[in-house]
């Protein structure tokens, strides 16, 4: 009783303190409707070789304060609220590297690709990785990194891919908040982006991806309703293509009724760069901050308030959370940035999560190669031009890339000579005549990838006599603004093909072994030319320190323990989504209103696949991959043993616990993948679903370690249209531990003994035509 009084009077003497939230609506109370619209616009942009007066943009001020970001917010001096600077991206800071007049340098870390980060299935490595990377964003005076991107690989080809994380949700999710949670754990904020289905670049900015809601609530949204639920992302970024009839960016059910009604997201929500059309309509979706600003914007937004067509209160609600992010600002904090993060300590992170996302894919005896007893001879152009990462937004300016020779070298490997001059002559020449682009340039016709070389056959028969063994690098690279091809992309090229032929031939004539190192950041046809392999090394795009990460692998001073995120087809004709992929066009009625003066091609797609995408799809209609989902190789074995479910009877949660053992003679680390099968029910499920994962730590020889996991009743439940809920089925479910998707090591089962209706929905974003959606 005495303590109850005591709390009352205190809180009757001390003046609570402004929640973020009462001081931004007191802030934008104090606006002007000129500051109220210039605040909900950026401040425009400075493309690199484009025009700025044929984009329309340039609200005003400069971009200054941090060359290269990629965007700025409205300031307000009068009330204290400053500039606040936006930069890409997924894989790193992007900033310009250098500036005029200035002998300071600005590099950032090229971290390991996204896709390579899942593959780690490493939470903790990841927020370690994210918590670098947020430290450079602060350190270069940055507010928010525009990352990390979840659309799903819905499709191989997505030319985007390497800056995602899987074709599942859950992985996608849970990585993805491992990085939120990691990069503003500095106090900077990220965007959570693209949201949402935007999962190919054919025509993004007009597209009309045309899904069923129980695969966009199941695939297409979960991954970001995980992201926001558990990491609180301070920046949503909108995607730019149509949902449903209804851009993105336009859509209030998206924005409002969902992200923040359903999901309770507190933050702003940004456009994509010039996504959308209509200003208004943005505003009024709940679509705070349109970036990168216009001129035509703030034109529409006052008109539409003068006129009554736009209701204020709707631009007070965006500026408030404009203003509430501000607060939370370094720029507002008046942090004074260094702009010399250490680079070198990053650099040594980035090696090791490099190292921790490789997938062995083949090891016949090859793999680990003892250092000083070697002599190899290393092909292909991407060995001695590795490729770091993906290009456009996504792409990071670093320093240096170790290439896959220099790490070699840097590990005391002994190299070919006859080999090594022949492409490093050949390399350096090709590069000099590549035309220098600016980014936008690059961005409408990128370079292609210097064409591989033809090594003739005396060379070839030379260096297999005179070394122990052959590595043939096949690179790839792509970006933003278009997909990946079929041919001489997806598929090898011809050269590549007769590459591996003609190396394999002449080596294994000598006993000799070949390893083929994949250098992409996305998925590559692999089963018609992996026999002639021994051994196949998956290194993704690992980031600057690439060289010396693959080295750490092949030395076996990292032991592998990555496993594919994204499953690798037999053939291209295998994958279902490749029937809608990338859609219809309507070039007949293209406009010239597409971004920078482009052409805009009007296109849908149809998801016919619903939920089966990636291995929902492979296991449930038995299609062998020709690596599946979950796959990788390591240097030790493990077993898994003592699978215990807490209970028989699911009725809120049970917990499974399992044990691994190293039983191998290396030191390793084993991804434990938990997947559930639901029973027959009124839905088609897929055989079986990722639900949980964990990853043991370093287990020396012998060594055991237990994880545990817990399922709840809402893992189990799918979204049931006719009743707008996610329901859970009642019955008996299969709950299987797996090494991969579909090597399972370990099974038990549970019953949930009635039908569980876990969430009501709200019966939004339908799909406006009839979709002939694939069943089981
Ligand atoms: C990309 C975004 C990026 C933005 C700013 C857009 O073209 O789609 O991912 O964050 O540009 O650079």
């Amino acid at each position: 009783m005495k303590l109850l009084l005591l709390i009352i009077i205190s809180m009757l003497f001390i003046t609570p303190a402004f929640t973020q939230t009462s001081k931004a609506r007191q802030l934008v109370s104090r606006m002007t409707l000129d500051e109220k619209v210039r605040l909900v616009i950026g401040m425009g942009m400075n493309l690199p070789g484009l025009n700025q007066s044929s984009s329309g943009t340039g609200v005003g001020l400069s971009m200054d304060k941090v060359a290269g970001a990629a965007g700025t917010t409205y300031a307000i001096s009068r009330l204290g609220l400053p500039t606040t600077v936006v930069a890409d991206g997924p894989a790193g800071l992007r900033i310009d590297p250098t500036r005029k007049d200035d002998k300071n340098t600005y590099y950032a870390t090229a971290w390991p690709v996204a896709t390579l980060l899942a593959s780690t299935w490493d939470t903790k490595l990841v927020e370690q990785v994210g918590k670098a990377m947020g430290n450079e964003v602060k350190e270069y005076g940055v507010d928010v990194i525009l990352a990390p991107g979840l659309n799903i690989h819905r499709n191989p080809l997505g030319g985007r891919n390497f800056e995602y994380y899987s074709e599942d949700p859950l992985i996608s999710g849970k990585i993805a908040a491992a990085m939120v949670k990691g990069i503003q754990s500095n106090g900077v904020g990220t965007s959570i982006k693209h949201f949402a289905v935007n999962n190919q670049e054919k025509n993004r900015n007009t597209v009309n991806a045309i899904v069923s809601e129980r695969a966009l609530r199941e695939i297409y949204l979960k991954g970001f309703e995980i992201a926001v639920k558990e990491s609180n992302p301070w920046t949503v970024m909108s995607s730019y293509n149509k949902l449903n009839g209804t851009y993105t960016s336009e859509e209030y059910d998206l924005l409002t009724t969902i992200l923040r009604k359903e999901w309770g997201f507190k933050g702003m929500v940004m456009t994509d760069w010039f996504g959308g059309k209509d200003a208004v309509a943005q505003m009024k979706a709940g679509n705070d901050l349109l970036m990168p600003g216009t001129p035509e914007q703030r034109k529409a937004i006052t008109d539409a308030i003068t006129t009554g067509v736009l209701d204020i209160k709707v631009i007070d609600t965006n500026a408030e959370r404009i203003v509430n992010y501000i607060l939370n600002t370094p720029a507002y904090k008046k942090y004074v940035f260094s702009n010399k993060p250490d680079l070198k300590a990053h650099a040594v992170l980035a090696r090791t999560a490099a190292a921790d996302g490789m997938v062995l894919l083949k090891n016949t005896n090859v793999l680990p190669l003892p250092v000083n007893t070697r002599k190899i001879a290393a092909f292909g152009i991407t060995s001695y031009d590795f490729v770091s990462g993906g290009t456009g937004s996504g792409d990071v300016n670093e320093e240096y890339t170790v290439s896959l020779v220099q790490g070699l070298n840097n590990a005391g490997y002994n190299l070919y000579e006859g080999i090594n001059s022949v492409y490093t002559k050949y390399v350096t020449a090709e590069k000099a005549k590549q035309p220098k682009k600016s980014f936008f340039e690059e961005f409408i016709n990128p370079t292609p990838r210097i064409p591989e070389l033809a090594i003739e056959n005396n060379l070839l028969g030379k260096s297999a006599d005179e070394t122990d063994m052959a590595i043939i690098t096949i690179g790839r690279n792509a970006g933003e603004g278009s997909d990946r091809k079929v041919e001489n992309d997806f598929n090898l090229k011809e050269a590549e093909v007769k590459l591996i032929e003609d190396v394999t031939a002449a080596f294994h004539a000598k006993g000799k072994k070949v390893l083929v190192i994949i250098n992409a950041g996305g998925v590559i046809e692999v089963a018609s030319w992996r026999d002639k392999a021994d051994a196949i090394l998956l290194t993704w795009q690992p980031g600057l320190e690439a060289g010396n990460a693959v080295a750490d692998i092949l030395s076996g001073k990292v032991n592998p323990s990555g496993k594919l995120a994204t499953t690798f087809p037999v053939k291209y004709e295998d994958e279902i989504t490749g029937k809608n992929f990338p859609g219809i066009e309507y070039p007949e009625k293209a406009t010239n209103t597409g971004m920078f003066g482009m052409k805009a091609v009007p296109a849908e797609v149809t998801y016919e696949e619903g939920i089966f995408v990636g291995y929902r799809y492979y296991n449930s209609f038995n299609v062998k991959p020709a690596y599946e989902f979950g796959y990788g190789l390591s240097y030790t074995d493990f077993k898994f043993s003592n699978l215990s479910l807490s209970s028989k009877n699911i009725d809120k949660k049970i917990t499974v616990s399992v044990i691994i053992t190293n039983t191998g003679k290396i030191a390793g680390k084993e991804v434990v993948q938990l997947y559930i099968s639901a029973p027959a029910g009124k839905l088609d499920k897929p055989s079986e679903e990722l639900k949980a994962f964990g990853k043991t730590g370093l287990l020396q020889p012998g060594q055991a370690q237990k994880l545990t996991f817990t399922i709840s009743v809402s893992d189990l439940a799918s979204f049931n249209t006719d009743a707008t809920a996610w329901i859970a089925d009642a019955g008996m479910y299969t709950l299987k531990i797996g090494s991969s998707s579909t090597d399972i090591k370990l099974s038990s089962n549970f019953s949930l003994a009635k039908e569980i209706k876990t969430e009501k929905c709200n019966k939004v974003l339908l799909p406006q035509v009839a979709i002939n959606e694939l069943k089981k």
